[in-house]
C-alpha cells in the first residue's frame, strides 16, 4: 500500500467536493465459492482500497462531512483468527496505515449508521453491486435491493468519478508494474504457443506468469483460436497451423492497479499474407488511434477514426464498398468492429464501471448513441491529462452476425457479402495497448510489447 498520506489526501479532497451529510464506503466481503471456508480470492473493493487502502474484507469506511471526521469499522482479530491466520495487525494499527485515527468495532456500525438514517442525515452509498452490500444497505437502512441502485449518492459517483479519471505518477507507476508482467505473459504465450497444443497448457504458462510478478490476472484470461469471439473463456482447442490466437490478458500490481493487453499472433508463428493483410488494418487502426489522443480530443472521436481506418482497409481488402464515411456514420463497419476503442484502465480493468459506465464515459456533451457497435463504446468524452484508457481496435469474422446481416439485406451497399464467405473460419484478431494522457498527446504504457507483424513472428520463432 501507498503510504498513510496518500489516502488521507485522497479522502481530503473527496471531503471537499461534497457538501454535506456522512460517506459510507463499504469494503468487500469474503465470498463462498462452495462453502463459508473455501472462498474465492478476496479481492478488495476498488473505491474502498483507493481511500483506505487496506485488503481486509468486511470494513466500513465513513467519512464525516459535517463533523469532519473519519471512522473505520472492521474487525479486531482475536486470538484464535492468529491461530489460524497468523498474527494480524489491531484495528487501531489498520487504521494508522491508512491515516485514520478512529477505528471501532464493526458490530457497532449498524446502529451508528441507523442513527444518522434517523437524525435525517444525508448518508452517501454507492451503487452495490455485490448480494452481501445490498443485505447491509438493507439492514442499515431500510433500502431494498431492488431500489438500493436509485437511492445511491450522484454526488459522491460524480466526485470519486472526477478524483479517480486522473492518475497520479505514484497511480501510473503502479500500472507500469502491472504491465511489466503483463509484457511477460505476452511474451511466454507467443514463445510457448505451437501447434498440437492445447489452449490451455499456453492459459496455465500466462497465468504462471501473472502470479509470478507477484500479483495474479487483472481479469479472466482470454485466449482463443476463436478471436471472433470477444471475450472466449473457454481454452478447450487444440491449436492448428493456420489458425490466429487472439490473447487477451493482464496483470494486477500489488496495490491492486490493472494492465490490459491483446496481442494477436499465428499458431504456427508465419501469418498467411491474408492474415496480415487484415493484421495490417488492424494495426494503423491502433496506432493511428494512439497518436491522435490528446487532451480535449473525444474519445468518441478516436473510436470513429478507428472506424474510418478499419472500414477504408476492408475496402482495400474487397470486403466492404460504397462511401467510407457514410458507411461508418451508418454503422456498417460495425459488422468487423462491433465493439468500442476502449476504456478507462486503473483499479479496475475497466476502471469504476461499478459505479455506472455511462457516468465514467459519457458526461453532459456526449450521449451515448444506440446504433449497434458504436452504443459499446465505454468511454467518448473528452480527455484529460492524467487519464488511462486502453485503445483495442479489432477486426472479427463472426459468421453467425454475418448470416443474421446477409439474411437481412443489411448494409449490402457497403459489404460485400460473396467477398466474405472466404473468411467465414478467419478468426477475428485485436490489438490492444494502454495509454496515459499526457499535456501533449498520449503515451503508451510500459516497455513495447511485439506488435509489428515482423517483430510478432520473430518473438513466436520456434
Ligand atoms: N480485457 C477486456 C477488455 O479488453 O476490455
Ligand atoms: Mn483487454
Ligand atoms: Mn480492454
Amino acid at each position: 500500500m501507498f503510504d498513510a498520506s496518500v489516502y488521507r489526501q485522497r479522502r481530503e479532497v473527496l471531503r471537499s467536493r461534497l457538501d454535506k451529510g456522512v460517506i459510507l464506503l463499504f469494503a468487500n466481503d469474503e465470498s463462498p465459492a462452495n462453502y463459508l471456508d473455501n472462498p474465492y480470492p478476496f479481492r478488495q473493493d476498488s473505491t474502498f482500497l483507493y481511500y483506505f487502502g487496506l485488503n481486509d474484507p468486511g470494513m466500513i469506511g465513513v467519512i464525516d462531512l459535517d463533523e469532519g471526521t473519519e471512522r473505520l469499522y472492521g474487525y479486531e482479530y482475536t486470538l484464535d483468527d492468529t491461530i489460524w491466520m497468523g498474527p494480524q495487525p489491531t484495528l487501531t494499527a489498520r487504521g494508522a496505515l491508512c491515516g485514520v485515527g478512529d477505528a471501532a468495532s464493526i458490530g457497532d456500525a449498524a446502529a451508528a449508521i441507523r442513527s444518522w438514517k434517523k437524525a435525517g442525515r444525508q448518508v452517501h452509498f454507492l451503487p452495490p453491486y455485490r448480494a452481501e452490500h445490498d443485505l447491509k444497505i438493507q439492514s442499515m437502512l431500510g433500502i431494498t435491493p431492488a431500489d438500493n441502485a436509485k437511492h445511491a449518492s450522484m454526488a459522491l459517483i460524480r466526485a470519486i468519478i472526477k478524483q479517480r479519471s486522473v492518475k497520479t505518477d505514484a497511480e501510473l507507476a503502479e500500472i507500469e508494474s502491472a504491465h511489466a508482467v503483463t509484457r511477460n505473459m505476452h511474451l511466454t504465450a507467443m514463445e510457448q504457443t505451437r501447434p498440437g497444443m492445447y489452449e490451455y497448457e499456453v492459459v496455465a504458462q500466462v497465468k504462471r506468469a501473472a502470479f509470478a510478478g507477484g500479483g495474479g490476472p487483472s481479469f479472466t484470461v482470454i485466449f482463443s483460436v476463436h478471436g471472433e469471439t470477444l471475450h472466449n473463456h473457454a481454452y478447450g482447442n487444440r491449436m492448428v497451423e493456420g489458425q490466429l490466437v487472439v490473447h487477451d490478458s493482464g496483470a494486477e500490481s500489488a496495490t491492486g492497479y490493472a494492465a490490459d493487453i491483446t496481442r494477436t499472433f499465428p499458431v504456427s508463428g508465419k501469418f498467411t499474407s491474408v492474415q496480415r493483410d487484415i493484421y495490417e488494418i488492424v494495426l494503423k487502426a491502433e496506432e493511428s488511434s494512439i497518436s491522435a489522443i490528446k487532451p480535449g480530443v473525444t474519445n468518441r472521436d478516436i473510436h470513429l477514426l478507428a472506424a474510418k481506418i478499419i472500414t477504408e482497409g476492408l475496402k482495400s481488402a474487397g470486403l466492404m464498398k460504397g462511401d467510407v464515411d457514410s458507411a461508418v456514420e451508418q454503422g456498417a463497419h460495425a459488422l468487423f468492429f462491433p465493439h468500442g476503442i476502449g476504456h478507462m484502465m486503473g483499479l479496475d480493468v475497466h476502471d469504476m464501471e461499478n459505479l455506472g459506465e455511462n457516468f465514467v464515459g459519457y458526461d453532459e456533451k456526449s450521449v451515448r448513441s444506440e446504433q449497434f457497435g458504436l452504443a459499446s463504446l465505454r468511454l467518448a468524452r473528452a480527455l484529460e491529462p492524467g487519464y488511462v484508457l486502453t485503445i483495442e481496435p479489432g477486426i472479427y469474422f463472426i459468421p453467425a452476425l454475418i448470416d443474421t446481416w446477409q439474411s437481412e439485406n443489411r448494409f449490402s451497399d457497403f459489404i460485400d457479402y460473396t467477398a466474405l464467405r472466404k473468411y467465414r473460419e478467419f478468426g477475428g484478431i485485436r490489438i490492444e495497448d494502454d495509454v496515459v494522457v499526457t499535456e501533449s498527446g498520449g503515451k503508451v504504457i510500459g516497455k513495447p510489447i511485439p506488435k509489428e507483424p515482423e517483430e510478432v513472428e520473430q518473438t513466436c520463432r520456434h
